[in-house]
């Protein structure tokens, strides 16, 4: 690939996205980085407030589901590659409105993949690269044993699994039908900074930091594979850059907790942080009615990318999650904006595309 690239990420005002934008910006000066996206609730610029001067870095607001928009998008800035990431991410909104799922995830994929379609064909798809990232949760649920590989067949089980799988059949259709260069990867259940508090730990720290209760579904005892986010960011730079066309790989951090334990383990740390009697914030555990289809488990085998690109998570999870709460504890007025949705009133004033 040409070595000045226009990379467009989208979804890079999320939780993921915000991260892969920064190591992008950063470690990459000779690119140039287009951060598309919609500001949805998940959505939030105050995630790139370091970021955002850099000269190589441009925001786009803009919604993946309007196709005349993201062709209109593609033949103006002329992207050579693309790392998609915007998408409805949150599994109970998609229990309650699937529709936004399909929209976002399998209309806006489709979308984009048109548009780079149209504009790669004329240079017989030559140093491009779309780089789709999903999730583990396309391959169903595993009882005790067993891992996710790479060759595990689709069996999702929510809307949201359901239209990430769509989008992965699609952009792997796209790859064999019209030879786009295309890779995914399939990522476990991530944490760390700027995650929105409505995901488990983000919402068990925030709770607990307000007395609230502690909503665990059900008997707390599905099982989850947690892996820090800057470690997926590395692992998406590895796949970018070294990974195949036409292949998938399986990222995931050999970190297995039952939700109970883990909600139990945020509650220690966080009475230590905040110097109250131990056993205090669980005190708040609440066992509430279980997610409908709730998957027991998910784990993931990465021997793949550990063998064939090297890549392993940097640090070890007791100290990534004391960074997170320490973030989440340092970052009072983020946690307040977010929760209230005063950031994306300001936001909106601010940035209109079209
Ligand atoms: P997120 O919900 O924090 O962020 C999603 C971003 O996409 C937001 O900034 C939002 O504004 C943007 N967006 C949503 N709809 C859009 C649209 N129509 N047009 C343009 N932008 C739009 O999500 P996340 O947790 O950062 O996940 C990012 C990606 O990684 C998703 O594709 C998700 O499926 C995948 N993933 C997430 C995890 C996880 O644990 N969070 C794990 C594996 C894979
Ligand atoms: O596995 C990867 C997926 O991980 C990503 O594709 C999704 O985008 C991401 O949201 C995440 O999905 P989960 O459903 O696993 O994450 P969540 O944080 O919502 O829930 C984690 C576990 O905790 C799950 O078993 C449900 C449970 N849970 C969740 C919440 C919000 C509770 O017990 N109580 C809660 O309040």
């Amino acid at each position: 690939m040409k070595e000045a690239k226009k990379i467009l990420i989208t979804g890079g005002a999320g939780f993921i996205g915000s991260h892969v934008v920064r190591l992008f910006v950063k470690k990459y000066p000779h690119y140039h980085i287009y951060n598309l996206d919609k500001l949805t609730y998940a959505g939030n610029l105050a995630n790139l407030r370091d970021t955002e001067k850099e000269k190589n870095y441009t925001f786009i607001k803009g919604d993946i589901v309007d196709a005349g928009f993201t062709d209109e998008l593609f033949s103006s800035y002329r992207f050579d590659a693309v790392i998609h990431l915007a998408a409805e991410s949150h599994v109970d909104r998609s229990i309650v409105s699937p529709m936004e799922f399909i929209r976002t995830n399998i209309t806006g994929t489709v979308n984009l993949l048109n548009a780079a379609k149209n504009l790669w064909n004329e240079s017989k798809y030559e140093d491009v690269l779309f780089y789709h990232i999903s999730t583990d949760e396309v391959y169903g649920s595993l009882g005790t044993s067993g891992l996710f590989t790479e060759e595990s067949p689709y069996s999702p089980r929510s809307p949201y699994a359901a239209s990430k799988a769509s989008s992965d059949h699609l952009v792997r259709a796209y790859h064999h039908t019209y030879g786009i260069p295309a890779v995914i990867s399939n990522c476990s259940n991530n944490y760390g900074p700027c995650q929105f508090p409505e995901k488990l730990i983000p919402l068990t720290i925030n709770n607990i930091k307000n007395n609230k209760p502690l909503p665990v579904y059900g008997k707390g005892e599905n099982i989850r594979d947690w892996l820090y986010v800057e470690d997926h960011a590395s692992a998406i730079d590895l796949v970018f850059h070294k990974g195949k066309p036409g292949e998938t790989y399986n990222i995931g951090g050999e970190n297995e907790w039952k939700n109970i334990d883990l909600v139990k383990l945020l509650c220690s740390i966080m009475d230590k942080k905040m110097s109250r009697p131990e056993g205090s914030s669980a005190s708040l555990i609440t066992f509430v009615k279980d997610r409908p289809g709730h998957d027991i488990r998910y784990a993931i085998d990465a021997s793949k990318i550990h063998k064939e690109l090297s890549w392993s998570p940097a640090g070890g999870f007791r100290e990534n999650i004391e960074k997170t709460i320490d973030w989440y504890l340092s970052n009072e007025q983020w946690l307040k904006d977010v929760t209230s949705g005063d950031y994306q009133k300001y936001y909106e004033q601010q940035y209109t595309h079209r």
